[in-house]
């Protein structure tokens, strides 16, 4: 019988001789994660056993890890601004940047807003976070795909958020007028997919991929998002690190005012902001 800091040791070996990076933080996280123990109490007692009917499943993970499955496809759970979300292949793992995204978002909006649009919702991260920070306005959270939506009603319901659900391609069968659209569009290159690491290649396509140029949905976004703003609304968006200067001309300016691009904690241009006029 192995005691669990032995576990974590071994496991850190096994993950570090696969070329897995970060082994001993991706180990750490792999048992805590397993036995429901924070990393402080892994850590004090260290010199425990290993319950011996976890050794399978531990076995199991490991295996899914080295073939390049995200952990949270893995244990079905991402952290986002405090929360856990469920998630798995059908939707896109929550990234630390759209919690900024919502953020600054919040930090712009002069009052509460009443009704929020979330385009391209995935797992309904960014609309239920705001429909919990804003119990009163009516959130709507669109995708183009029918299985990511029920990952986003999943995730509405363990957050006990009632949110109107509409399976859309942009702004096709949306109606309404909101004074916060707020997206985390597709806006990868597509001649940029064989770029991304073997985790995020388990991400799914529909997600990532923006159009050839990547800003193909923001641009069509920008074009369409005034119909369903009020006077004054707010549209607030995440963009690839390398398109804000080209986002910032899809904005008409008569349609359009205060329109600015903000940086990420990595100091990358990766949100755009513009009021309707
Ligand atoms: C980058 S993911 C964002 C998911 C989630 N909002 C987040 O921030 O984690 C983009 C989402 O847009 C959806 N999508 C792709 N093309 C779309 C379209 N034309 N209309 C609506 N949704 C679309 C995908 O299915 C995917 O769920």
């Amino acid at each position: 019988m192995k005691t669990v800091k032995q576990v974590v040791l071994d496991v850190t070996n096994i993950l570090n001789s696969a070329g897995v990076a970060e082994p001993a933080a991706n180990a750490e996280f792999i048992i805590c994660t397993l036995l429901d123990k924070s990393r402080t109490e892994i850590l004090a007692f260290g010199n425990a056993t290993f319950p011996t009917e976890k050794e399978e499943i531990l076995n199991s993970i490991i295996k899914q890890k080295i073939a390049g499955k995200p952990l949270e496809y893995i244990f079905n759970s991402a952290d986002f601004l405090g929360r856990k979300f469920y998630v798995d292949e059908r939707v896109l793992i929550p990234r630390p940047e759209t919690e900024e995204l919502i953020l600054k978002t919040q930090k712009k909006l002069k009052q509460a807003p009443k009704n929020i649009l979330d385009l391209c919702t995935g797992s309904g991260c960014i609309g239920i976070s705001l429909a919990l920070n804003y119990p009163h306005a009516q959130v709507t959270c669109s995708d183009i795909s029918a299985p990511a939506l029920q990952v986003a009603k999943q995730n509405a319901k363990t957050h006990k958020t009632k949110i109107n659900f509409i399976e859309s391609d942009l702004f096709n069968n949306i109606n309404g007028i909101f004074d916060l659209i707020i997206s985390n569009p597709p806006y990868i290159k597509e001649d940029d997919i064989n770029t991304l690491t073997l985790e995020v290649k388990h991400e799914p396509r529909l997600a990532q991929i923006g159009g050839k140029k990547g800003t193909e949905i923001i641009e069509k976004i920008i074009k369409e998002a005034p119909k369903f703003l009020t006077p004054g609304g707010l549209l607030a968006m995440e963009i690839g690190d390398k398109e804000g200067q080209k986002v910032l001309q899809f904005f008409s300016r008569d349609i359009w005012r205060d329109f600015v691009i903000e940086r990420d904690f990595a100091g990358l241009d990766r949100f755009i902001f513009a009021r309707k006029y």
